[in-house]
């Protein structure tokens, strides 16, 4: 690697050699002797962020990748990039994960470094990162953040986020006080990391290691524990080696690889956000994630893992548990072994080695599942040409084979001025949907799948019911919730079509959501919807507005995919 490390892309000035002088220059001014110039380079990728309470952690990450670095004969430079805090942005984190990702391609490809680390965890973070580092195809490593621990209310653990949603709900159908959930809110998030359920920020570091990005074992172990440090700096030492291997995330991204993911994704129950982002992570290096494989990945991998939000823990119990290692021994039946890792070995030769205490409460053995299928499926009709995703692991299967009546909302004001009213006609069959919230959409793709329950019925003890939108959900959350359906009103999609008193066929068995509106009744609808949504004049606002994919092709944009 002599010839790279500080020589590497050097800045044109139309003399290679004095680039070179002026950069070395340059560098000494920041007080580096001869021999750590002389060093192979490990960029690593510094997301802290005073808007980013998830990565409050990253320093101390920072310094512990870089005594690896250093220990193992590199020279460590860490970068700033584009760091997204979930609950800090509007209009939605989604909208500019691809912006996240643009900013650490180029800075990867622009800045001379012969191998990265990337230090992610928030949810749109780590797809950011993965996309980013797929097409600029340099010896890359991620680091996760790590989840957070679990809070306290009177007695009950509290995780961020699938318990605040559930004591959102018991506030809103009025079986919480207003001080009561204050005390709530004070207790859902109370350390560094990502949220502690098998929320998004979790499935896509699952994702992440069962890709082969991250050194094995390190997914779950939570943000406060000295593992995670160990971890970082093992990081940063193995940089140097999966560079030296040549290990470019094209090695590592493969048909196989992506497919072993999905297998995880349904096994670990996921977030529906996974499928979108291992399709925008997939995309980049030219592999198509089809959701009819999905379906029947889907019928044929267990539900394996007992965290909330389909099940009961968190984590840190996941961590205890025996995390990615256990999970993926169960797998392996399933699995693609042969796929390579950052450190060189194969998935198989991962997991040849001992096998450490399993919790079974947590995680089951492969014959005894939580749940004989996986916990996605895609649906397809007439109101979802191009698929929908429904999360059955936390849906009711109750609500599986219904037909029901459409109550619509135009938009998201649409739904926050109206779904209160005590005048709306709606009772607990009919079906929720909400248009215009799609990737196209003003709203950018919100997490706003999980429509409230009307006031009214949650006050009578309505739990759950049939909500379909093409917006997407928190990983975090839980109901029969159809989300990711495209086309999106936005461009055309049937789902703008509805209106209130039509007929929807839901049959999960058959996989089909049915808009029962004869064709020429829909047409006459199309011919009288107003056209998209106009284009943003300027800004990153036009860019996305103007090559945004639809959610089957993971919202990326059209000029980032490869081939596909
Ligand atoms: Fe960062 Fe949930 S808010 S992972």
């Amino acid at each position: 690697m002599t010839d790279k490390g500080l020589a590497h892309g050097l800045t044109n000035y139309g003399d290679r050699d004095f680039s070179l002088y002026l950069r070395r220059s340059f560098a000494k001014s920041m007080g580096y002797s001869e021999a750590m110039l002389a060093r192979p380079i490990v960029g690593v990728v510094n997301t802290a962020s005073g808007f980013n309470n998830c990565h409050r952690g990253v320093p101390e990450l920072l310094e512990a990748v870089k005594r690896g670095v250093l220990a193992a004969g590199g020279l460590p430079i860490d970068f700033p990039t584009i760091s997204l805090g979930e609950v800090f942005l509007n209009p939605t984190s989604l909208m500019f994960r691809n912006l996240m990702s643009m900013d650490t391609e180029e800075m990867i490809r622009a800045q001379p470094m012969d191998a990265v680390v990337l230090i992610g965890g928030c949810d749109k973070t780590v797809p950011a990162q993965l996309m980013g580092a797929a097409s600029a195809d340099l010896p890359a490593i991620q680091l996760l953040v790590g989840p957070m621990m679990t809070g306290r209310y009177r007695g009950e653990r509290l995780g961020a986020c699938t318990d605040c949603r559930r004591f959102w709900a018991e506030y809103r159908g009025g079986r919480l006080e207003k001080g009561e959930i204050g005390e709530v809110e004070g207790n859902l998030a109370t350390t560094m990391g990502t949220c502690a359920v098998m929320g998004t920020a979790s499935t896509m570091a699952c994702i992440a290691e069962t890709l082969g990005l991250t050194l094995p074992g390190t997914a779950a172990i939570p943000a406060v524990h000295a593992d995670r440090l160990r971890a970082a700096e093992a990081t940063g030492r193995q940089a140097l080696e999966t560079a030296r291997l040549g290990l470019t995330p094209s090695k590592l991204i493969s048909e196989r690889s992506v497919e072993n993911a999905l297998r995880v994704l349904l096994a670990l129950g996921g977030s529906t956000n996974g499928i979108l982002h291992l399709t925008a992570i997939a995309g980049r290096r030219g592999i198509r994630v089809s959701l009819q494989r999905l379906n029947e990945l889907s019928d044929t991998t267990p539900v394996l893992v007992n965290l909330k939000p389909t099940g009961d823990n968190y984590m840190e119990d996941f961590h205890a548990a025996g995390a990615m290692g256990a999970l993926l021994r169960e797998l392996a039946p399933l699995l693609h072994l042969d796929c390579p890792t950052v450190t060189g070995e194969t998935l198989g030769q991962r997991l040849a080695g001992d096998a450490t205490y399993v919790d079974r409460e947590i995680i089951r053995p492969f014959d005894e599942p939580f749940e004989a299928m996986g916990g996605l499926v895609a649906l397809y009709g007439n109101l979802a040409p191009d698929g929908a995703i429904l999360k059955r692991s936390a849906a009711d299967p109750a609500l599986f084979e219904v037909e029901g009546r459409a109550v619509v909302f135009q938009s998201l004001e649409d739904l926050a001025a109206r779904i209160d009213d005590e005048d709306l006609d709606v009772t607990a069959k009919d079906i929720l949907v909400l248009q215009n919230a799609g990737p196209r959409s003003p709203a950018a793709m919100p997490e706003a799948g999980y429509l409230p329950i009307p006031r009214k019925l949650a006050r009578a003890g309505v739990k759950d019911m049939v909500r379909i939108s093409d917006c997407r959900m928190s990983g975090t959350a839980f109901g029969t919730i159809i989300l990711h359906v495209a086309p999106e009103a936005a461009v055309g999609g049937a789902i703008g079509l509805v209106r209130d008193g039509d007929r929807i066929r839901l049959s999960v068995r058959e996989r089909r959501l049915e808009l029962m509106v004869a064709d020429d009744e829909l047409a006459r609808r199309r011919a009288a919807t107003p056209p998209r949504p106009a284009t943003p004049d300027r800004g990153y606002a036009r860019l996305y507005a103007e090559h945004v994919l639809q959610a089957d092709r993971g919202a990326d944009f059209d000029f980032l995919t490869r081939g596909n």
